[in-house]
């Protein structure tokens, strides 16, 4: 009874896995409308195939697997800028999705890495993306030749069982795993049923055999994998690489990490000849700071472990609207709304009658409280005309009481900001400064947002 019940589960939301037995419109648990989709497959063709080689689960005794046992399946990758992302190093039967749109670099990411991976053992670099052609054009290009990658081109999933299981190797990179088919699933390469079948499979055959699977996919407009958010739930590792800047960084975040920390990010620059990391980011988000410009301060964002320096810049003009116009790029425009009744209300400024154009420079975006105390401070500048001094940074967030409370890492963020020649900071209240070991920065505390105008601006 029990099985007949679990074999009319044919349907399944394409973005959080719930499954149901027939099909409708709107997902009951992510409520997502048109996400259900027909769940078709048979596994036990591939269990007959290459799937035979695997072996009925067994118990093992905990105490019976030594840790130098263990540590024979680490795969150490000399590569910091990736290893910060990854929390550490690669395991073998650990299943690695790297996500992110097209163009952005995963096969590049993944050539380097299977010419890292090969120290290890034998690697197989599955290319439906590309033909072989193409793909050993582009190891060339990376000046990667190394006898223990295989290529390999068919992405029948029953085939690469088999291979697998001859072969036997340390690594497989899939290349993406939307382009990965398995035969015994209705739909063509990318549906949905087929990315979430194949992907099943090959974490089985993977973790079975304690093969490494590096896979790339591709990620919609809106930043989800593309088709099922169920996949990220599948595999071990999510890493997320995106564009930085829109110009040639990439910045790798981990989504999800079954083997360590995701507190941190990987920052590299696309060259002519593949991935090269960035050590130093701090200042790759501020050009030349303009010293004389009215509107215009520094503020810092912590991002994982690093920290970048963004530049705020605000133009605030009379308006003889009815509706003057408040507009945020880069930042929340409720955010900018919050602030400016801040100023309003608490520090008694009053842009009701101006426009008020607030821009995060190089078209980036930014999320985090800890620029509230810039935003103000580059509103105000415009509003009273006066600019600050060369090198200026503003930290701190502001509380509806106009209050500004300092990060907890104020004192990192401080000696950061030293190292890049920042001379000025405005911070919030610290009960005494002495207490701050940081040198070379004048230090400028406020309490509250209702004393800067009278202090500052006079
Ligand atoms: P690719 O790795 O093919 O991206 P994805 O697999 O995410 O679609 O990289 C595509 C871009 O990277 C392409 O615009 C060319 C550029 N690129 C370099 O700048 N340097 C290189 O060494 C390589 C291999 C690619
Ligand atoms: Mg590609």
């Amino acid at each position: 009874m029990a099985s007949s019940k679990y074999h009319s589960l044919n349907f399944q939301c394409s973005d959080c896995g719930k499954q149901y037995p027939k099909w409708q419109g709107q997902c009951f648990a992510c409520n997502e409308w048109d996400t259900i989709v027909e769940n078709i497959s048979d596994n036990k063709t591939f269990l007959d195939i290459g799937g035979s080689e695997i072996n009925e689960s067994s118990l093992i005794d905990l105490s019976a697997v030594s840790s130098s046992e263990a540590d024979k399946d680490i795969y150490k990758i000399e590569w910091p800028e990736l290893n910060r992302a990854l929390g550490g190093d690669f395991i073998s039967g650990a299943v690695v999705l790297i996500a992110g749109m097209p163009g952005v670099g995963k096969s590049t990411l993944l050539m380097q890495l299977s010419s890292k991976l090969s120290m290890h053992g034998e690697v197989v670099y599955l290319c439906g993306e590309e033909s072989i052609k193409q793909v050993t054009k582009k190891f060339e290009r990376l000046c990667i030749s190394n006898t223990n990658i295989k290529l390999y081109d068919g992405m029948n999933l029953n085939e690469i069982a088999e291979l697998l299981s001859d072969l036997k190797p340390k690594s497989i990179l899939v290349d993406s795993i939307q382009s990965v088919y398995d035969p015994d699933t209705q739909g063509a390469p990318g549906s949905i049923n087929q990315i979430i079948n194949s992907t099943k499979k090959l974490i089985l055959l993977c973790k079975k055999l304690n093969i490494l699977c590096l896979m790339s996919g591709h990620v919609t407009k809106t930043g989800d994998v593309a088709g099922p958010r169920v996949l990220e739930h599948m595999v071990d590792v999510v890493l997320q690489l995106d564009y930085l800047n829109n110009r040639q960084e990439r910045i790798l975040t981990p989504i999800k990490n079954r083997f360590g920390p995701t507190f941190d990010i990987g920052l590299f620059s696309m060259n002519s000849n593949g991935f090269v990391d960035i050590t130093d980011p701090s200042s790759l988000m501020i050009d030349e700071y303009n010293p004389s410009g009215v509107g215009s301060i520094l503020v810092p964002i912590p991002n994982g472990q690093r920290l970048f320096f963004y530049e705020i810049q605000s133009l605030v003009a009379k308006t003889y609207s009815n509706y003057p116009k408040k507009i945020a790029e880069g930042i929340d425009n409720n955010r900018l709304l919050i602030l400016t009744s801040v100023l309003n209300k608490i520090a008694k400024i009053s842009v009701e009658n101006h426009d008020v154009i607030v821009n995060v420079m190089k078209g980036q975006s930014i999320k985090n409280v800890t620029s509230d105390f810039g935003i103000c401070l580059s509103i105000l500048s415009s509003l009273y005309n006066s600019g600050f001094e060369k090198n200026t940074m503003a930290v701190g967030e502001i509380a509806l009481t106009g209050e500004i409370r300092n990060p907890p890492n104020l004192e990192r963020i401080l000696k950061e900001g030293v190292r890049l020649g920042i001379k000025k900071a405005f911070i919030g209240r610290v009960n005494d400064t002495s207490t701050i070991s940081t040198n070379n920065i004048e230090l400028v505390t406020f309490n509250n947002i209702n004393s800067v105008s009278a202090t500052l601006f006079k």
